[in-house]
């Protein structure tokens, strides 16, 4: 995501030279959001070319333990006015979700769009760590405005506020 003061990379995809490239011509990395631990793939690599700052929960940090800054507990962290991080536990202990702009709401394993049930989606069946948990981040998420789910996985959508209430209502009856 491009941002005058960085650009963000929200988790890693593998190393590639022509994603290097394309990533020199927008003018680097600042940050690197890692959802959680699952998806990091070469995120150290792409760290140490763009001198990057890798950032993820400490409850997954066992996966990138060189990343420079780490999220502690429950409470959002905001950097710059854009960009709030937001602990998501569920599919893992140290889900987070990232909320750029009251706009877009960067998932990872969290939520999701499902185009065959045409509704979004959290995936029961992938959750590794507490359904339980995940409901109760769901809930959190309430607190937020947001307009487009961009899942790691699944589908992205925009999402009116009534779905998105609607879903969260369906996870806890
Ligand atoms: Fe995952």
């Amino acid at each position: 995501m491009e941002h005058g003061e960085g650009n963000w990379l929200v988790d890693s995809p593998r190393f590639s030279g022509h994603l290097v490239q394309s990533i020199s011509r927008r003018g680097g990395l600042k940050y690197i959001f890692l959802t959680h631990e699952d998806d990091v793939a070469d995120c150290n690599r792409f760290a140490e070319k763009f001198s990057a700052k890798r950032i993820i929960h400490e409850a997954d940090s066992h996966a990138v333990p060189q990343a420079e800054i780490k999220l502690r507990g429950y409470e959002p962290v905001s950097f710059g006015k854009d960009f709030l991080l937001i602990p998501t536990p569920g599919h893992t202990k140290g889900h987070a979700v990232l909320l750029y702009g009251e706009k877009f709401l960067f998932t990872g394993d969290h939520l999701a769009w499902s185009r065959k049930r045409r509704s979004l989606v959290a995936f029961r069946e992938y959750c590794w760590y507490s359904w339980k948990e995940l409901v109760r981040s769901m809930e959190r998420l309430l607190e937020f405005k947001f307009e487009w789910v961009l899942p790691g996985h699944g589908y992205r959508a925009r999402v009116s506020r009534e779905e998105f209430e609607s879903f969260v209502k369906s996870l806890s009856s």
